[in-house]
């Protein structure tokens, strides 16, 4: 996979892209990630790249050559993605990673001040994408949160003993809840089942979790999650427990 990202602060992605799965899936070569300054595409004198907006109001506006220019430059004859960062996208979340995680090669811009002249969106952009519902103050970091969802999907960029199945959000249903040593600390215990060496009841329990905390938290995420019909039978019933 090739990333291309557009940005005015390119050294905001130093940090997060040198370290952890970031860092070795980039190592082992499953993701090439280019950074590239908006300035360094403008042709005038003072490398101009925002300007007050038209009608008036408060802030500035990014302009559109550097943004046209760096694109163009990137993409050449090729036709790419090109994934503006902004709040007024479309949602980000697992399916949508799973999604962008598809393609070969993508351009991501990342917004700033009060946005981005509209026939950016309208003449280049192909996708625009909101990583939640709040304003930041720039696309970065946004951009960062889309690179490393879809980095960690790409096959080897995990660890043996990481795994992508079993995330929160990847079956659908919240995570059940992990312990590690101590069996005992400070009293509390890890529950029996665990410690049963039984796979299958493990396993009936991790699922049992996993649906009990999606219930609780998050139950709009239920009616998407892949589920056997006695499992639907079992939400009914632990949703009457909750009543
Ligand atoms: N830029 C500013 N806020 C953003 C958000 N919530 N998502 C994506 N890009 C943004």
């Amino acid at each position: 996979m090739k990333i291309h990202i557009l940005t005015l602060f390119s050294d905001m992605f130093t940090g997060p892209f040198s370290e952890s799965i970031i860092k070795r899936a980039i190592d082992r070569g499953l993701v090439t990630i280019a950074i590239y300054n908006i300035r360094d595409y403008t042709s005038d004198k003072h490398h101009v790249v925002d300007d007050s907006p038209y009608g008036g109001g408060p802030g500035m506006v990014l302009k559109p050559e550097p943004l046209f220019a760096a694109v163009e430059a990137i993409r050449g004859e090729a036709e790419l993605p090109v994934i503006l960062l902004t709040p007024q996208g479309r949602l980000f979340n697992q399916r949508a990673a799973e999604e962008l995680s598809h393609y070969e090669e993508m351009i991501l811009i990342c917004g700033h001040y009060e946005g981005v002249d509209e026939r950016v969106r309208e003449h280049l952009v192909t996708d625009e994408i909101s990583i939640g519902d709040y304003i930041l103050s720039g696309g970065e970091l946004a951009a960062m949160v889309v690179v490393d969802a879809l980095v960690r999907q790409l096959p080897g960029a995990l660890g043996s003993e990481e795994s992508v199945e079993e995330d929160s959000h990847a079956t659908g249903l919240l995570e059940y809840p992990q312990y590690t040593r101590p069996q005992s600390f400070r009293g509390w215990e890890v529950p029996e089942v665990l410690l049963s060496g039984n796979h299958a009841a493990i396993a009936r329990w991790r699922r049992e979790q996993s649906l009990r905390r999606t219930i609780k938290r998050r139950p709009d995420l239920l009616e998407r999650a892949a589920l056997s019909d006695e499992e639907r039978r079992v939400i009914k019933r632990m949703e009457r427990e909750e009543d």
